[in-house]
């Protein structure tokens, strides 16, 4: 590690930084044992791509909606409005995995740069870290609404680089999804694999540059 020079860490937010388990209780609440939120956040990957392979974009906010919608109808749920508003604003109210804020501060006091690179709209964005309490961390919040695609597209990785004017190849990108690996390793990134659940990796075969089970690991690299 002594070689690689990283000047700023970027980081996913979405199954990354923020686990899904209170949004799962909320849909437990609801529809029993149903597998409500495994779908909704699997059509809403797939609606991602779709949309980015067919330039038809709309915000996350609105392919979170319609993806709710999808799913309902596939398992013949009908949801009360209050019911379906429940939900959708658990995607703010996600808890940041427990390991999150130290790893933050200690990444931090290390002298990183710090900040997010999410397929979240800027107002989910705003509205999670903020409810979490973890904006102040951040040297800058991205969007791919800033380039209406979504990950993972180059564009959307491209948006790190001239954000924070350092190169590729001295960002360090950390994510949980496999997608986004890929994506992060074919632009240039170093890249770090945050592996939470103890699966294999579906990267297209790519391998990461280190693989961790929980942040507080990565920092010990940096
Ligand atoms: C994100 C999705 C990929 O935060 O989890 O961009």
């Amino acid at each position: 590690m002594a070689e690689r020079v990283i000047e700023a860490v970027v980081l996913d937010v979405y199954g990354t930084l923020f686990g899904f388990g209170r949004l799962a209780e909320r849909a437990r609440a609801i529809v029993g044992d149903l597998p409500l939120l495994d779908h909704w956040r699997t059509k809403q990957l797939e609606q991602s791509f779709l949309r980015t392979i067919l330039g038809e974009y709309v915000d996350f906010w609105k392919v979170t909606e319609e993806a709710l919608d999808a799913v309902c109808a596939q398992l013949e749920l009908e949801l009360m409005p209050e019911e379906r508003e429940h939900l959708l604003h658990g995607w703010l109210e996600l808890d940041p995995f427990p390991e999150v804020r130290g790893a933050l501060e200690l990444l931090r006091e290390r002298g990183q740069r710090l900040a997010v690179l999410s397929n979240g709209s800027p107002a989910m964005l705003e509205s999670l870290l903020q409810h979490a309490e973890l904006d102040t961390l951040f040297e800058v919040v991205l969007s791919v609404d800033a380039v209406r695609r979504y990950k993972p597209s180059p564009a959307v990785y491209a948006l790190a680089p001239a954000a924070l004017v350092v190169p590729p190849e001295r960002i360090m990108f950390c994510s949980a999804n496999g997608f986004d690996v890929a994506g992060a390793l074919r632009f240039g990134f170093q890249v770090c694999w945050v592996n939470r659940g103890n699966t294999k990796l579906d990267a297209l075969g790519k391998q990461p540059h280190f693989t961790v089970h929980s942040l507080l690991e990565l920092v010990e690299y940096l």
